[in-house]
């Protein structure tokens, strides 16, 4: 079914909670339907609004807003060993998490709790405590809309990387993602070394899927706030990579720094929330807006802020970093 609404409020619909308007939104069911939507927006400009975790407003929206709803789970294909589902753009990824753990399937129980849709997934590769959602996802169909027609584009062709994919690339407003497959293990594979994991499992009594999903769990609202009482992002910043002589130069001046190798060799990703931290601005508040005092990669709306005070606060913490350690850190959020 396709829903318009017009005039709509958008503070229930992004995690900031910034109170801005759209002239328009559509929220639809199933992926044909946008042939119709599409067809009646002929020229208008629009985008695609899912579970509105990783947008900032600035300002009232007036391009119509499109926002996926398919809830559906389909095994597709299954095998001794693993099983493959195809997941509708508008379940909520922690539904999916514990959909796989309910059913003893490995794969996305390091994502727990990461806030979001299935559909947006793909489009920033989500990850958490050494695992991404590119390890598991085998494809993702989209609407295209220049061709007026359905794609599935097999995941060696989505240009996966930390926090990228094609859909941030090329095919940036180009496509409405509606389904993502994926594939999960019924053969254990817990993944552990990253940071406090395998402590709080074998707090939990050892491996089993509930217990990694339960120390994620715990792990995550230990750290990070929770949207529903403070309005945030998540990682408002992307974590930098640099070149290895920097990194280098860095870690022989500040040996604590934590440092992550990459795909590249040449390449090293630091973690802008120790960078932040180091600048003197955890904890930082500026009126309605602030750096969250447990995790300086948030950012926070304490109440009432608008996507400008947000604004504002970034470049304050991107022009401090950069001043302390002449590093530019670049937002992961999306701002419209
Ligand atoms: N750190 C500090 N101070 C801080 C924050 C972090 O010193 O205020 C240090 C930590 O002690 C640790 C390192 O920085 O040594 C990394 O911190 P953490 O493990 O919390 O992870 P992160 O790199 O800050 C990334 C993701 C998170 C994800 C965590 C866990 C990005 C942009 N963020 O954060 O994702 O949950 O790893 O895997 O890659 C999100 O995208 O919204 C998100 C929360």
């Amino acid at each position: 079914m396709i829903r318009q609404f017009n005039n709509v409020d958008l503070a229930p619909r992004n995690s900031f909670h910034v109170k801005e308007q759209a002239q328009c939104l559509i929220e639809f069911d199933k992926a044909e339907e946008l042939r119709a939507i599409f067809k009646e927006l002929g020229d208008k400009e629009w985008y695609v609004l899912s579970g509105g975790n990783n947008i900032l407003f600035t300002k009232g929206v007036e391009v119509t807003l499109i926002t996926p709803c398919d809830t559906s789970i389909e095994v597709v294909a299954e095998s001794e060993e693993s099983v493959r589902v195809k997941v509708g753009a508008g379940l909520e990824w922690d539904d999916l998490v514990e959909w796989s753990v309910e059913r003893n399937l490995w794969g996305i129980e390091n994502l727990s709790l990461i806030p979001g849709k299935v559909g947006a997934a793909p489009v920033q590769n989500i990850g958490a405590y050494g695992v991404e959602a590119k390890d598991t996802i085998r494809a993702v169909e989209m609407y295209f809309v220049e061709g007026d027609n359905f794609i599935t584009l097999a995941a060696e062709h989505c240009a996966f990387g930390y926090r990228e994919s094609v859909f941030k690339q090329s095919l940036k407003g180009r496509v409405v993602i509606t389904s993502v497959e994926f594939e999960f293990s019924k053969v254990p594979q817990p993944k552990l070394a990253y940071g406090d994991v395998s402590r709080e499992v074998e707090a939990r009594g050892g491996v089993s899927l509930r217990n990694i999903r339960d120390a994620i769990c715990e792990i995550r609202r230990s750290k990070l706030p929770d949207t529903a009482v403070l309005g945030n992002a998540g990682s408002f910043f992307k974590n930098p990579i640099v070149d290895v002589a920097m990194a280098e130069a860095l870690k022989e001046e500040y040996p604590e720094m934590p440092l992550y190798p990459t795909a590249h060799p040449d390449k090293m990703k630091l973690a802008a929330g120790w960078l932040i931290d180091k600048a003197g601005m955890k904890g930082y508040r500026k009126g309605a807006v602030g750096v969250h005092e447990r995790q300086a990669l948030v950012l926070v709306n304490y109440g009432g802020a608008t996507g400008n005070d947000v604004i504002e606060l970034a470049k304050e913490v991107v022009h401090c970093v950069d001043q302390k350690f002449g590093i530019e850190i670049s937002p992961e959020v999306n701002v419209l």
